[in-house]
């Protein structure tokens, strides 16, 4: 019988991967922290009522990609796609909306969607996202971006950051329709004809070439904003000009998610393939009120981590790594004791085997130790320690007790 095997697009992370990791989600948290963001952990299963009614039934998460079930009490549930739709849920159950005041929250963890595998293309993938509610104005939207920008540069990821506005309810409906006609007159593939009746914006970011080349005459939704949204749309540029944060309008980014209003963008990187967002989101100041709940403005994004951490330098989080080892049964009892005190502020490696000196330090090498400290007979009679470190190859005793 074969033995089983991960499902396509699932991986395990262990080793240097689960070390970068927790070292990303710790940064980013403790980032975020800074700007009052609290952590909340949503279930990862939801009905899924909430993922069609929130990311929306045209797009190609909610009609293609849901690991969606009926489970044993006959309830439809999924394995959530994003983290947003869950988030504004628990902001609705618990009344936050009619509180009033500002709530804002952080989140990491796996995320479902069934997609054609690739490099940078995972059916489990994880996120690091932040959901900001009640607050309208746009030094929010900017305030988002700019925190965004100093993950980024913590991580020393360079990136490109597409922004675009997608208006609200007085200025997208006309465009549509505006755009509707437009595009009636094209001869598009057949995944933008079907969109033109669920939802023509999306046919802008269709990856055919031959429909790119139709749509650069199409009317863009930058110049059919309401004064409100135009308004918004001036102030971001002009707040993330003068904070020095590069970006480029790109009117044809609409996500593929169908809760967005005004501010929607992406963080690309050109260093990871075809799949190049790193992250991505916007305001969605409608959704709280499509969940039932009381209209409350609010703007979020998520980081892809596994696509963010192709791009963090490995050696950037080089760690100490103390290795202790016996070599001899009488001396296990210091060892056992060493690597207890040593772990009070050290990572340390340690097994209880004796062995001679040049079998500890190829086991030592093996497992990525920086220092190595060996305890033997000579060791135990005159209360020294031998140590070395394996970067600069120095050698020496330490007593036992400053040890
Ligand atoms: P999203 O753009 O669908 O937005 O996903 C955010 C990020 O998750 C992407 O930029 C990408 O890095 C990563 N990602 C998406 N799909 C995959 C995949 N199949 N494999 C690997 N990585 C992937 C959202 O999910 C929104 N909830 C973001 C948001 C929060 N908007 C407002 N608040």
């Amino acid at each position: 019988m074969a033995n089983i095997q991960s499902l396509r697009g699932m991986k395990d992370i262990i080793d240097n991967d689960s070390e970068l990791f927790t070292y990303f989600i710790e940064n980013c948290a403790k980032i975020v922290k800074r700007y009052g963001y609290n952590y909340i952990e949503t279930p990862i299963l939801e009905e899924t009522s909430l993922f069609q009614r929130s990311v929306g039934e045209s797009s190609d998460i909610v009609s293609k990609e849901m690991y969606n079930f009926t489970d044993k009490g006959n309830h439809e549930v999924c394995l959530r796609p994003e983290g947003t739709a869950g988030v504004v849920r628990w902001f609705v159950q618990n009344k936050k909306d009619k509180a009033g005041g500002q709530q804002k929250v952080f989140y990491h963890g796996p995320m479902f969607r069934y997609e054609r595998p690739q490099k940078g293309r995972l059916r489990e993938f994880h996120q690091f996202g932040c959901e900001s509610f009640g607050e309208s104005s746009v030094y929010e939207d900017a305030t988002i971006i700019l925190m965004i920008s100093e993950i980024l540069k913590f991580f020393k990821i360079g990136y490109k950051l597409q922004l675009n506005s997608l208006g609200d309810e007085t200025c997208m409906p006309q465009y549509k329709e505006k755009l509707v006609e437009h595009l009636n007159t094209l001869s598009l593939c057949e995944d933008c004809n079907r969109r033109i009746t669920t939802n023509p914006i999306r046919v802008l970011d269709c990856k055919n070439e031959s429909c790119q080349e139709q749509l650069v005459g199409a009317p863009k939704i930058t110049d059919n904003l309401s004064p409100e949204c135009e308004a918004d749309f001036t102030k971001l540029k002009e707040i993330l000009d003068s904070n020095g944060v590069e970006y480029e309008v790109d009117t044809n980014l609409v996500r593929g998610l169908d809760y967005y209003t005004k501010t929607a963008f992406e963080f690309v990187s050109d260093n990871i393939g075809a799949q190049s967002a790193i992250a991505g989101g916007g305001r969605y100041d409608k959704l709280v009120e499509y969940l039932g709940g009381k209209t409350t403005p609010a703007v979020g994004f998520a980081i892809g981590i596994e696509r963010l951490l192709e791009l963090i330098v490995k050696n950037e989080i080089k760690e100490e790594i103390l290795y202790i080892g016996a070599m001899s049964e009488e001396a296990t009892d210091t060892v056992f004791c060493a690597v207890n005190k040593k772990r009070q502020t050290t990572k340390v490696i340690t097994d209880y085997k004796v062995r001679g000196f040049s079998k500890h330090l190829n086991n030592a090498q093996k497992q990525g130790a920086t220092l190595v400290a060996l305890i033997g007979e000579d060791e135990m009679e005159n209360g020294n320690i031998w140590v070395k470190n394996l970067e600069t190859k120095e050698e020496s005793k330490v007593s036992l007790e400053d040890f």
